[in-house]
């Protein structure tokens, strides 16, 4: 059988969600991850250092045994932030700041309100070398859904960039040709996560012969155009692009539900859904630069030093999965066919 052996890789954007959640979802990325950035829109959010660092150890707590995963810690960005609460923060080992701009999505009513107002913040991150991690959608109500990502890079993201050439700043989940079209021709210091369900879907998959719920996510999947563009520039090999799952966990009656949470939930399967995507392209010699290079090169981290092993062989992504406490969940990609399986992880090399 054809197999594959690439470094461990990295999921650099990830929703735990907390408490029982933890015993699903922890194990889950921990199976072929060494380690992931895990975003603070918890409820109340991620703040500050102290939140952080028990948060830290509440996902640790919840390690399969012998696992030695690695959270990396990220604060939630408010207008409260203050200068001193970076210095706070790197001190503790946190490694990035979350920037939603306010009601962009699940759990970030609480977020920044006039993305200006926190430039003293940006400055200090700069100067401690915390990241930049953005949400990239403007929020005003007349402004079309399908056009959110490409306003803000206009409006903020531009200004953000040129103003502080020196922090290193994630363009997260980018869903657009916009979006891969302003980090190609960024500086060193901008980078990309890709997610796998807007390399594999379009917004037909969300919206043609009936609503899909468990296709909908923030940013919401757009036309097939965007999607080819990301595809595109995940084929080439491209160093500032990375993999960050964004897997988002939510109950099933409340993402089939006549108001669904926005969320796709990919790690029980998300190397795989990556490697789907790379073997559909004939690029399958790009996945680890995808998954386990390009992102701890850009965040000025050691590759990891182990080696994961995939075979292919087709098998079918579960139709749901039951917590401890009987609540249901539909996994990202339910009841459909994969090339790839992991075979083995975290091999020595
Ligand atoms: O679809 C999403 N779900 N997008 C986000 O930005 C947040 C996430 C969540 O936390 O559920
Ligand atoms: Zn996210």
């Amino acid at each position: 059988m054809q197999t594959l052996t690439i470094t461990t890789p990295d999921d650099w954007h990830l929703h735990f969600r907390d408490n029982e959640m933890l015993a699903e979802t922890v194990p889950a990325t921990a199976r072929c991850f060494q380690r992931a950035i895990v975003m603070p829109n918890l409820v109340p959010p991620v703040v500050n250092a102290d939140m952080a660092i028990a948060y830290k150890q509440r996902i640790e707590a919840a390690r399969p045994q012998g696992s030695d995963f690695t959270p990396l810690m990220t604060l939630f960005l408010t207008n409260q932030t203050t200068a001193q609460d970076i210095v706070d923060a790197k001190q503790a080992g946190v490694t990035a700041c979350k920037l939603y701009p306010a009601g962009a999505t699940t759990n970030s009513d609480a977020a920044v309100k006039g993305i200006e107002a926190l430039y003293p913040v940006f400055e200090a991150m700069q100067a401690e070398g915390l990241l930049l991690l953005i949400h990239g959608e403007v929020t005003e109500h007349h402004i079309d859904i399908f056009d959110r990502e490409k306003v803000f890079i206009d409006k903020h993201l531009s200004l953000i960039v040129n103003a502080f050439p020196k922090l290193k700043v994630v363009f997260e989940h980018i869903t657009t040709a916009d979006a891969a079209a302003f980090v190609k021709e960024a500086s060193d210091f901008v980078g990309a996560t890709i997610t796998p369900q807007h390399l594999l879907l379009n917004r037909n998959d969300l919206l043609v012969g009936g609503v899909r719920p468990h296709n909908y996510c923030l940013p919401v999947l757009k036309r097939n155009t965007h999607q080819q563009a990301l595809r595109d520039v995940v084929a080439t090999g491209h160093k500032r692009f990375f993999l960050g799952t964004d897997s988002a966990p939510h109950a099933k009656h409340k993402k089939e539900n006549a108001c669904g949470c926005a969320g796709c939930y990919s790690a029980w399967s998300a190397i795989e859904l990556y490697a789907e995507v790379f073997e559909q392209l004939g690029a399958i010699d790009k996945l680890e630069g995808f998954a386990s290079h390009n992102g701890a090169d850009f965040y000025g981290l050691p590759r990891n030093t182990t080696t994961i092993t995939l075979e292919k062989n087709q098998w079918q992504v579960p139709e749901q999965v039951t917590l401890a406490d009987g609540t249901d969940m539909v996994p990202f990609y339910a009841g459909q066919p994969l090339q790839w399986k992991l075979k083995s992880a975290f091999n020595p090399r």
